[in-house]
Parts: structure tokens; C-alpha cells; sequence
């Protein structure tokens, strides 16, 4: 396929530092920047063919805007933030070039891409659409197409409600204030499992699932009816017989698998 020059920013660490590696493994010429880089974003921008961006859901519509006008026709910008809306149409807005938006659905680290997926939505332009399909296909990855607002409402799910369940076990533990130490005691394996989510939750980027769950325009009908289902299984438990909830997993067993 074409060999190409990208300019990463934010390609310094994470998921850019991820695509970085990926291009020049597959013989491309990368630049990445952030924001302590001898290169600038703008710099690496007027050099490259794709321009990516992939820098903190919080900073990221400051570096569109910032990026975005210096492109012309002919260059590709995508980004890889875990909300795709709001970026599309801010780069779709403040670009005259070719516009995609990406998702992987996935951490950095990737071992082997078999079974991952990117998804890709549609900005402007199918020229670099198609190259862009055609790199992850090539290197391995699933590629899903998807519109901006249809990725978003999956990711309400996959994302939000998921990270959402997740700081409720932690709090709901944190608040019943039995000892962290006393629980640890009497830790099953998948209890264990589900506490090793809450410490990465809770500790090692909280402001990413914060920006995750905060900015996804399908938050609040999610949240509706996540409060919705705790009065529900509240409700059932209060007669004090497990007939009411068993037939409330039975039913809903029947409607998810
Ligand atoms: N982590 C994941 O699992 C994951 C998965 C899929 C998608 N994403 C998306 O990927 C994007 C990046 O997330 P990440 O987890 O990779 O973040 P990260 O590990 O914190 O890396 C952020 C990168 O952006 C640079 N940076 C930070 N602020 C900047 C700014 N204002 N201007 C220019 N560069 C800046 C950082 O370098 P310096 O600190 O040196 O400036 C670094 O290279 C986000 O949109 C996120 O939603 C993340």
C-alpha cells in the first residue's frame, strides 16, 4: 500500500505512541509531538500526510481547533478519542481537509491484534477512508464502520455504564465502611477480578473514565435506566423470597442470550 508521513500528536505515549509504532513497523515515516517534543503539532502537521490526534478527551477539541485550519486539501485528520461526535465535527468544522474518526477498542498494549477492533466513521473524503480501512486491516485489526453517533451510543454501553458499574461497586465498598483490609480476607477469585477493575478505575487514569462517561452524549438515558433497574431488583428483593428476582434474571436471561 502507499507509504505515507503521519504526524501523531500526542504520540508521545498511549494509544498515539501505539499508532506511531504501528505505522513505522509498516515501513511509513512518523512524527510524533506532545507537548514537551522539540516538534510542534503545527510543525509535524505542514509535514504529514495524515495528521493524527491523540492527546486527552479534555484537550482534544483545543488541539482540533488549533490544528485543524493548518491542513489543506489533499491531507487526511483522524483522530482516536474514545468519543467520536463531538471530534468529528469539530475536525469536520475546522479543517478544509480529508476527515476520519477511529476508535480502537482497545488499550496500548497489544500483543497480538487478532479479535481487536478499530472502528472507523466516515468525515470527508473516501481516498483516505479506504487507505485507512485498508492499514488495520492489513496489520490484523477487525474494522467496523460506524456513524459517529452510532459509535457513541455503543460506547454508552460498552464504555460508560461498564466504567459506571465499576465506580458503584468501588463506592458502594469504599461507603459500607468495612475495612479494605477485612475484605481482602474473605475475597473470592471473581470478586478479586472485579476489585482489580475498581483499582484501575479508581487509580491509574481516572480522568479518562471520568471523560469517558461525562462526555457521552447517550449518558443520561443510560443512567436513567441503570437507576431504573437498581429500584427494580430493590423492589424484588424487599418481600424477602428470591421468587421475585429469580424471575426477573430468568426474563432478562431470555431477552440477552
Ligand atoms: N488509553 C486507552 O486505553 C485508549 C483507548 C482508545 C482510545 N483512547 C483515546 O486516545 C486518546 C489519548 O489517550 P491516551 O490514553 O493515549 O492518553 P495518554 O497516554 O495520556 O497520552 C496522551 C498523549 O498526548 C500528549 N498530550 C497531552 N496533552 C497534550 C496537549 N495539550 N497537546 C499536545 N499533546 C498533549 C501526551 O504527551 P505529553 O504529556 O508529553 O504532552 C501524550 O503523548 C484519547 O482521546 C483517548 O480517549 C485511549
Amino acid at each position: 500500500m502507499k507509504k505515507i508521513t503521519a504526524g501523531i500528536i500526542g504520540g508521545t505515549n498511549g494509544m498515539g505512541r501505539w499508532l506511531a509504532g504501528l505505522m513505522a513497523a509498516c515501513g511509513h515515516t512518523v512524527y510524533v509531538t506532545g507537548r514537551k517534543t522539540e516538534m510542534t503539532g503545527a510543525q509535524a502537521a505542514a509535514i504529514s500526510d495524515v495528521v493524527v490526534v491523540s492527546v486527552p478527551i479534555a484537550a482534544t477539541a483545543g488541539v482540533i481547533r488549533e490544528i485543524g485550519p493548518l491542513l489543506k486539501k489533499g491531507q487526511l485528520l483522524m483522530d482516536l478519542t474514545s468519543l467520536k461526535k463531538e471530534p468529528v465535527e469539530l475536525m469536520l468544522a475546522h479543517c478544509a481537509a480529508d476527515v476520519a474518526g477511529c476508535h480502537p477498542l482497545f488499550g496500548p498494549v497489544v500483543s497480538d491484534p487478532a479479535g481487536h477492533t478499530v472502528v472507523l466513521c466516515r468525515g470527508r473524503g473516501d481516498d483516505w477512508f479506504d487507505w485507512l480501512k485498508l492499514f488495520f486491516e492489513t496489520a490484523g485489526y477487525d474494522v467496523l464502520e460506524r456513524t459517529p453517533d452510532e459509535h457513541d451510543k455503543m460506547m454508552s454501553v460498552v464504555q460508560a455504564l461498564n466504567h459506571l458499574n465499576t465506580i458503584a461497586l468501588g463506592m458502594t465498598v469504599a461507603e459500607s465502611g468495612i475495612p479494605p483490609r477485612e475484605i481482602g480476607l474473605f475475597a473470592t477469585p471473581a470478586f478479586r477480578a472485579r476489585m482489580a477493575m475498581v483499582k484501575k478505575v479508581f487509580t491509574e487514569s481516572p480522568e479518562l473514565y471520568a471523560d469517558i462517561i461525562v462526555g457521552n452524549p447517550h449518558l443520561e438515558i443510560i443512567l436513567q435506566t441503570y437507576e431504573k433497574v437498581l429500584r427494580d431488583i430493590h423492589g424484588a428483593t424487599r418481600a424477602g423470597s428470591a421468587d421475585a428476582l429469580k424471575d426477573i434474571l430468568e426474563k432478562t436471561a431470555k431477552k440477552l442470550f
